[in-house]
């Protein structure tokens, strides 16, 4: 987590580290810092807070000149959030200074030799001993920054993303990393290095990502010199023009981002099939399929890991892979799956779900699946991520940047993707006729207009809000195919309203959660008329029996759930394996205005980052 933003070249540097750390608030902002180089000294200010409350401080007690600087957003592992441990830090001599996004798992052993070794330490942070570290392998061994920021990660364990300059010699930014991301934006005359390209998209498309283990020194006038930290091997960069643009990365008149990412979803939709759902030939054209084709359809199974949001996406695979394409799945949190020593084989598929194509956990267990030898598909929103790289073929989502912390956009497009791959397995394996197919394939390419349709309710789903907006614990049930919606929207509501939510399978509402159900208790039921409806229907009368409030999300034209429930929404019809990508749609919109209403910061509630990059 944490993002960090550097700028050398001819530029103030400032302006350009505090909008691209705003840009990267998402990925932590419990403190801020940033330190300009201004010809003579480093300038350094850091708080606590947010990226706002830095830019207050820094522009009433710190000279802003200087065209070499650093900045960081953090989001608190080792230390408290508080002034002293914000980034960036400085060496004991105060001439090299350093940001990091990661973990240092060796510092308190290495910091133990270095307070040996006569140096002191103000914070209580990982980071302040490495930049001691370098300092002191720079001295000992004679050797310039970048030679000592390498011997300096030979010894350190962990992970890391790290930018760090010296004073004595302020022309270049030394850069690494292992298991954080960080690119370079390559500029004229003029370098700029951040967790993502967002910080630097309105200067230059032309970007480079350093690879694991990889560092460069960036040099003003030179070309970057490119080494693996192990080995010192020369490696050659290879520089992309990248296709996002800068409205992509801004609120575009929508209070938050999540309302817009919400809204962004029919065309997030149709962006994830375009080009690879030809329905009018009766095809999905997916490259990272037809090249693996055989490899999908001989798998024993897929088993699909992923983390929070994706992992529901991962759920609703199941029932999809299972139900459309007759393919065992098993669906695993990528944290539970790395650690019990899994029986993986060369004939499973992996298949790793990730919008950032970040998360730790996910990266690990992709990297212990590709060991036993499974073939190992991704599917990423963020082009060019590590989850992306590491696998050995995937498909993005084509979402676009996801900025509101709380998954939405990501949710529904992988699941679009998800959808692509089952059909295509299911059409290949013989187990679809050719018009059960095309039907399919048709109201695939009906869904944006009908999640345009859902759209249609945020007032409605605005009034219910506003009666549940005090509740301090609320049921999610679905089943089948919505069983997983109902654990995404109790997700949802917990992560921006800070309302305790629990998702359960309706039917086992009997087994123990009913004991929870009273007159207090919002109950939000996903009823759409296919997938085990008069079930759904007796689970509600049991709700209704118990006083329980009954919120339900509806198939147009319902009457019978109109009769039981308190509140209903209805959603258009569709395929049954198609509902979540409608049936999520009012439950992200409520847990928006129950969360606006309480005052909660939407697009960055409290203890999260959108990036989780430590384990
Ligand atoms: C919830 C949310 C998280 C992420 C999870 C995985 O709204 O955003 O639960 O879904 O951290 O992140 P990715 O998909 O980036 O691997």
């Amino acid at each position: 987590m944490c993002g960090i933003v550097g700028y050398i070249g001819h530029r103030d540097a400032y302006p350009i580290i505090i909008k691209g750390l705003q840009r990267l608030e998402y990925r932590g902002y419990d403190s801020a810092g940033v330190a300009l180089y201004d010809g003579n000294s480093i300038n350094l200010s850091k708080t606590k807070g947010k990226v706002d409350d830095l830019k207050s401080k820094s522009e009433s007690t710190i000279s802003l000149k200087g065209s070499l600087g650093i900045g960081h957003t953090r989001w608190a592992t080792h230390g408290v959030p508080n002034d002293v441990n914000s980034h960036p830090h400085l060496s004991n001599s105060g001439e090299l200074v350093i940001i990091h996004n990661g973990i240092i798992e060796n510092y308190d052993s290495i910091k133990k030799e270095l307070i040996k070794r006569g140096y002191t330490f103000h914070s209580d942070t990982d980071t302040e001993v490495l930049v001691n570290l370098i300092e002191e392998v720079k001295n000992q061994e004679g050797v310039k920054l970048g030679k000592a920021v390498q011997i300096a990660l030979n010894q350190v364990v962990g992970a890391y993303a790290i930018a760090v300059f010296d004073v004595k010699k302020p022309d270049e930014i030394v850069v690494a990393k292992l298991g954080s991301p960080l690119a370079i934006g390559i500029g004229q005359d003029e370098f700029f290095i951040a967790s993502d390209a967002s910080p630097f998209i309105e200067f230059t498309n032309n970007a480079m990502y350093l690879e694991d283990e990889e560092m460069a020194i960036i040099r003003l006038g030179k070309e970057i010199k490119l080494r693996k930290i192990k080995d010192d091997s020369v490696v050659y960069p290879n520089i992309k023009e990248l296709q996002l643009n800068i409205e992509e990365i801004e609120k575009g008149g929508y209070d938050h981002f999540m309302l817009k990412e919400i809204y962004e979803q029919p065309r997030a939709i149709l962006d994830t099939y375009r080009g690879r759902l030809l329905a009018d030939k009766g095809l999905i054209k997916m490259a990272g399929v037809d090249e693996n084709i055989e490899k999908f359809l001989n798998a024993n199974r897929i088993i699909i890991v992923a983390c929070g949001t994706s992992w529901h996406a991962g759920l609703v695979a199941e029932y999809i892979f299972e139900d459309l394409a007759r393919i065992p799945v098993e669906v695993e949190y990528a944290s539970e799956f790395r650690y019990r020593n899994p029986v993986i084989t060369d004939k499973d598929v992996l298949i790793a779900i990730s919008q950032s194509g970040e998360t730790a956990d996910t990266l690990a267990a992709i990297k212990l699946a590709k060991e036993k030898g499974a073939f190992v598909f991704g599917v990423c929103n963020v082009v060019g991520s590590s989850i992306s790289r590491e696998t050995d073929a995937g498909a993005y989502t084509h979402a676009g940047p996801e900025i509101g912390v709380a998954s939405t956009k990501a949710f529904t497009t992988q699941i679009t993707v998800l959808t692509l791959i089952a059909l295509k397995l299911a059409k290949e394996k013989g187990v679809f006729s050719q018009s059960k197919y095309h039907e399919f394939l048709t109201e695939l390419e009906n869904i944006p207009s009908k999640v345009e349709k859902v759209l249609l309710s945020n007032a409605l789903v605005e009034q219910v809000a506003a009666v549940y907006k005090d509740a301090t614990n609320c049921l999610y049930l679905g089943r089948g195919y919505n069983f997983p919606v109902a654990l995404e929207g109790a997700l949802k509501l917990k992560e921006i309203s800070y309302i305790h939510a629990e998702g359960y399978p309706a039917a086992e509402m009997k087994h123990g959660p009913i004991a929870l159900i009273d007159e207090h208790m919002p109950v939000f039921v996903i009823a759409t008329k296919k997938g085990h409806y008069e079930k759904v229907v007796s689970n509600i009368q049991e709700i209704k029996s118990r006083k329980g409030k009954i919120i339900a999300i509806v198939t147009e034209g319902d009457e019978m759930v109109r009769d039981l429930a308190d509140h209903v929404i209805e959603v258009p019809e569709t395929f049954e394996s198609l509902t979540p990508l409608l049936t999520t749609i009012p439950l992200q919109l409520l847990s928006y205005h129950i969360a606006l209403m309480r005052g909660c910061n939407v697009d960055q509630p409290r203890n999260l980052a959108k990036s989780v990059t430590v384990e």
